[in-house]
């Protein structure tokens, strides 16, 4: 049996969109500069708010259920990239079926957030490489179409097979993951080596790492962090696991920190012209990306 195949409905679908994580995100980092004290943490979590709690029961099974062994499972099952193949732009259209049932009014889909993201990029003059960065970065979140739970795709993701930090958000339901009883795994570098680099430590599952292997051959280097540890919010953000990284990842940082304001705070309820844009984003993704992806 697959490793997601146990899971009843509401253990794997416990929020009503994947926004509802993206939305906690924003309100965990609301400006640019923002690193969460445990004051505003405190304030975060103790404001009452119904789509808190679907939030919270959706960290508790991400802490609960993802283990060094899980990601092994998930890194075997999908970095084959067997499942299926299409061309880049029927790419976003399959991406686009992961619709927001609990507001379809409101809510801009998937290919609007990385359109918003890369023309963010864009109007600040970056590097085209990292325009694409803005337009694919999310595309990992096909996963869902394949079927796998809300945590297994989204949430700040973490390194497994080491001691979890308490810069992870709602790090109390880490106890509840068979990795915290195994000593091996509890040490401040685990199984890994003091300093051996972010690219040897395996990060809990989801869409950063899996578009990430897609992309790895197409972009540059600063690129590929962008895309791999976006949503490692407990490095970029608040700086932990330094026993982990080498001067490679400490250089790189710049890039993943410069990236996520306009992952961030891009989100606008008018969609850009995509009439308009169409020409110029044809051919930045056939200046970079094979004709087709496999997924
Ligand atoms: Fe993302
Ligand atoms: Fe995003």
């Amino acid at each position: 049996m697959a490793a997601t195949q146990k899971f009843n409905e509401q253990e794997r679908n416990p929020l009503n969109s994947l926004d509802e994580w993206e939305d906690a995100v924003l309100e965990r980092y609301p400006d640019p500069e923002a690193i969460a004290s445990s004051k505003s943490t405190e304030e975060y979590r103790n404001y009452d708010n119904p789509e808190r709690d679907t939030v919270r029961e959706f960290y508790r099974l991400n802490h609960t259920y993802q283990t060094y062994d899980f990601v092994q499972e998930k890194r075997n099952e999908f970095l084959k990239f067997d499942k299926k193949e299409m061309p880049v732009w029927q790419a976003f259209d399959f991406l686009n079926q992961l619709v927001d049932d609990s507001d379809p009014d409101t809510d801009l889909d998937q290919f609007q957030h990385l359109l918003q993201t890369a023309e963010a990029i864009r109007a600040d003059g970056h590097p085209d490489w990292m325009v694409l960065v803005g337009l694919m970065h999310d595309m990992g979140k096909v996963l869902c179409l394949f079927g796998e739970p809300q945590w297994a795709v989204v949430g700040d993701t973490f390194p497994v097979g080491c001691a979890y930090s308490d810069k992870v958000v709602y790090p109390e339901y880490f106890s509840n993951n068979p990795d915290f009883n195994r000593p091996e795994y509890q040490t401040p570098t685990g199984v890994y080596e003091e300093g051996c680099g972010l690219r040897n430590v395996h990060m809990s599952w989801g869409h950063d790492e899996y578009v990430y292997q897609m992309m790895k051959d197409h972009l540059p280097e600063p690129a590929l962090y962008m895309l791999r540890y976006h949503s490692f919010y407990a490095w970029h953000r608040e700086g932990a696991y330094g026993q982990l990284l080498d001067s490679h990842d400490r250089d790189m940082l710049k890039w993943v920190k410069l990236f996520n304001p306009y992952d961030l705070y891009s989100k606008n309820p008018v969609p850009p012209d995509w009439k308009e844009l169409k020409p110029y984003y044809e051919d930045l993704v056939a200046k970079y990306l094979p004709r087709t992806l496999k997924f």
